[in-house]
Parts: structure tokens; C-alpha cells; sequence
């Protein structure tokens, strides 16, 4: 008797099991829009202000994969859940910024966004800490963070300085 109600509570695990392993595999059909166009095109970033190479290395590295038209997918973005939180990511971080359409700002944004690209960054609160557990390779040495800091401040001014004249 009691042999039978444990093998019965035991089939009814096993088919919760599966129940869950079929909609984890049939949910990965669906898959939102990805992110792969031109990160760079004629109303990118450097249409705007000077990017010095150094700069555009830690911005690709950094920021471009929620900040730009162009996203690099490591194979774990493709699974769903996971492809869902990270295309909400990348659509509220193209929202408040995006360097591959920052030349169609209004000279005021270009300019608060500079402002706001070195805030962040100083404060650090760009990139995004859920971002870097699985982006090690995207944290922010200091170096870089200066790199960035200033960059952004000096080019900030020096729009600041060419809209007014
Ligand atoms: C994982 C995606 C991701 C990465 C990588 C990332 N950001 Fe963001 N960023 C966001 C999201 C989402 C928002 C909007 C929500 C928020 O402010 O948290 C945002 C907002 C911003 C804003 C506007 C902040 C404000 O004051 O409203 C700036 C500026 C910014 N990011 C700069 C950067 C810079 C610079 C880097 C690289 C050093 C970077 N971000 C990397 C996702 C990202």
C-alpha cells in the first residue's frame, strides 16, 4: 500500500519535471528583435565631437551594447528568459542615449548627455553592475574612467563653446 502511494507521488513529480522542461524549451521560440544594425554610420557620435580612439575602445567596450545600434550577443543572450531582460536593457539604454544616432540630438541633449555620460560614469553607475557579472572584460579600470571623464567634460565645453558663437 504504501509502496504504491510513493511510486504514485513519484510520477507526479516526474511530470512536473517535464511539464517545466517542455515549456523552458518551447518558450525559447520566441525571441525579441535584436539589436543588429550599424553602430557607426553618418550621425554617429564622431559627427558630433572628436573621439579619439582610446575613447571609442572603452565606449565599444563599455557602453555600445546598450548604447548604440549594434549589440555583440554572447550565446547565454539568446535564451529566453534572459533575451527578454536584456532587450529591455537595451531599449531604455537607447532611450536616454545612443551613440550611433547622437548626431540627431538637439545641440542641448548632445550637450547634458556629455554632462551626463561623465556623472555616471564618475559616480559609477555606468555600466551596469548586472551588466558586469557576466561582462567582466566591460568594467571601468580608473584609468578608463578618467579617460572617459574627461573626455566627456572637455567635449562637452568645447560644444558648449561652438553653439554659442
Ligand atoms: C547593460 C546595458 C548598459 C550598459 C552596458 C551601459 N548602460 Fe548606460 N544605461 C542603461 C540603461 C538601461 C539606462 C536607463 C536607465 C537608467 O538610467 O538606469 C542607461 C542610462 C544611461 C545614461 C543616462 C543616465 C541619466 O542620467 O538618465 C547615461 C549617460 C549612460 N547610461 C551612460 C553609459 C555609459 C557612459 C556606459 C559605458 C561606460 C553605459 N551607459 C553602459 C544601460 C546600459
Amino acid at each position: 500500500m504504501n509502496i504504491i502511494i510513493k511510486s504514485k507521488q513519484l510520477m507526479k513529480k516526474k511530470r512536473i519535471l517535464i511539464g517545466i522542461l517542455v515549456f523552458l524549451i518551447v518558450i525559447q521560440a520566441i525571441q525579441p528583435t535584436k539589436n543588429k544594425g550599424n553602430a557607426a554610420g553618418p550621425k554617429d557620435i564622431t559627427s558630433v565631437v572628436q573621439v579619439p580612439d582610446n575613447v571609442m575602445a572603452v565606449l565599444k567596450k563599455s557602453c555600445y551594447d546598450c548604447h548604440s545600434n549594434n549589440t555583440t550577443y554572447p550565446w547565454y543572450d539568446n535564451i529566453t528568459p534572459v533575451n527578454w531582460w536584456v532587450a529591455d536593457h537595451i531599449k531604455e539604454g537607447k532611450r536616454e542615449l545612443n551613440f550611433s544616432t547622437f548626431g540627431d540630438y538637439t545641440a542641448k541633449r548632445q550637450n547634458k548627455k556629455l554632462d551626463e555620460v561623465a556623472e555616471t560614469v564618475e559616480k559609477g553607475q555606468m555600466p551596469l553592475n548586472s551588466y558586469l557579472i557576466m561582462h567582466g572584460d566591460a568594467k571601468l579600470t580608473a584609468q578608463e574612467k578618467e579617460l572617459l571623464i574627461s573626455w566627456a567634460k572637455a567635449s562637452a565645453v568645447k560644444l558648449a563653446d561652438v553653439q554659442n558663437h
